[in-house]
């Protein structure tokens, strides 16, 4: 998919260039990322609304995967911007991102982070408790801003990977309760401050989700909430903020939507529920994060000790494993590969992908089916582009891998590998050691 293929040598190519250029230039194991298809995926979520004629924000979840080259492509692709912390909202502020344009989520934002997101102008807060809805009203009468703000509400529905389930009770660490007054209060609360400027109501059912019936669900419910504040309250939300969750493929048998399919969907639902009750059309925001990233992103690695269980297992392991792509170790997530420096040979046997972690639980894929393999052959593996670099970690003191984007035949390093040095810098020698 996307822009990747196989040319003449049999080597894969992601973007126009060949993968054994980029393992050359940069080892293994490296993140390459499919610009193209991140492109084609904004222009998907973007397109869908436009053709609708709605008033809308596709805000990029940049907990997926968010560096300054992400941020900056984001912002070129006229993308809005989902930050959860002080670091993804720095990374959009020396990404040169319009801050006006980024949305600031957390269900524990600390005072510094409030105070930080009203410093750089932040444009908009999903208000998640009533903590942070004290701290809020405090920092912004102590400092005349005005932010726009959503509220963010449990509708009681949760995604479950392939499927939804109506859970009565809304047991979630995230957003106001819809049905024991607690979103009621905080729209109370909000309503007429002098600073906060109460826009609309943010919900976020899950994650990988494959249908649209999740959504449309939340969507009926929240309208049947909104109705009852429009007469109750006064209060009819200008914007409606969908979450995320799209789904990709990451195996065969996943079978998620189109960008554009998901959208198109929402609009409806929410243009047939302003209609039933009467109510304007809000704007409506969505923050996809995998759909965005995820199938752009391929991680190369090369295959080095393999052993044989006679009649058990094959194993090979590569030189990354957890610590790059911790999601098979912490979801049993299921991903697909290839020999990227000869793709176009028949698989022969099924091996399972060991990581290098010292860890039996670091395992990145248990049934792979490849050609025979050799020390040095590269290992291609699709789909890593969310939440893969964003989780990686330095378990073992291994180094983070680098990053680089590719398009039109050219590749450009996005975010350096750590260094030995990267790993230390912040150790501090114990005090009566006397040779540190
Ligand atoms: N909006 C909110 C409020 C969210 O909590 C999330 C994800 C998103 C948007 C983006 O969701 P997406 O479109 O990427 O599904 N680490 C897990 C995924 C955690 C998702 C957390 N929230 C994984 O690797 O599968």
């Amino acid at each position: 998919h996307g822009t990747s293929q196989i040319n003449s040598k049999g080597h894969l190519e992601i973007g126009g260039v060949d993968t054994m250029d980029i393992t050359k230039e940069y080892g293994t194991p490296v993140f390459v990322y499919d610009v193209e298809l991140i492109r084609r995926r904004a222009r998907g979520f973007k397109k869908a609304f436009e053709t609708e004629g709605m008033q809308y924000q596709v805000a990029y979840a940049s907990k997926a995967f968010s560096c300054i080259a992400m941020v900056q492509l984001a912002d070129e692709l006229g993308l809005s911007l989902d930050v959860v912390s002080g670091g993804e909202m720095l990374t959009a502020k020396r990404a040169g991102f319009p801050m006006e344009r980024v949305h600031l989520h957390g269900n524990n934002k600390s005072l510094e982070e409030i105070q930080m997101a009203l410093d750089l102008d932040v444009g908009c807060f999903v208000v998640d408790n009533f903590h942070e809805l004290d701290m809020l009203k405090e920092q912004t009468e102590k400092t005349k801003k005005s932010p726009h703000v959503l509220i963010r509400t449990t509708p009681g529905i949760e995604a479950h990977t392939h499927e939804y389930i109506s859970t009565g009770q809304e047991d979630s660490k995230f957003g106001f309760d819809l049905t024991s007054g607690q979103a009621d209060e905080a729209i109370k609360r909000l309503k007429d401050h002098p600073y906060l400027q109460l826009k609309g109501i943010h919900c976020h059912i899950g994650s990988q989700i494959f249908d649209t019936n999740g959504f449309s669900m939340a969507i009926e419910k929240l309208f049947s909430q909104i109705i009852r504040w429009k007469e109750e309250l006064d209060f009819e939300p200008e914007v409606l903020n969908a979450g995320g969750g799209f789904g990709i493929r990451y195996v065969e048998g996943d079978e998620p939507l189109l960008p554009e399919e998901y959208v198109t969907s929402l609009i409806h639902t929410v243009k047939e529920q302003s209609a039933m009750h009467g109510l304007k059309i809000p704007e409506i925001w969505i923050e996809p994060g995998r759909a965005m990233t995820g199938d752009a992103g391929t991680t190369l690695y090369k295959i080095g000790s393999q052993k044989n269980i006679p009649g058990v297992r094959r194993y090979a392991a590569v030189d990354g494993g957890m610590t790059d792509n911790i999601r098979p170790a912490l979801y049993h997530a299921e991903y697909e590969g290839v020999l990227a420096n000869r793709a176009n040979d028949k698989a022969e046997d099924t091996f399972a992908i060991a990581g290098k972690c010292c860890e039996s639980g670091d395992m990145l894929i248990w049934d792979l089916p490849l050609p025979e393999i050799a020390e040095d052959d590269v290992l291609a593996v699709f789909c890593t582009g969310a939440y893969g670099y964003a989780m990686a970690n330095n378990y073992n003191r291994f180094s983070r891998p680098p990053v680089v984007f590719a398009e039109n035949g050219s590749v450009q390093l996005v975010i350096k590998k750590e260094s030995y040095e990267d790993l230390l810098r912040n150790d501090l020698p114990l005090r009566s050691a006397e040779r540190v």
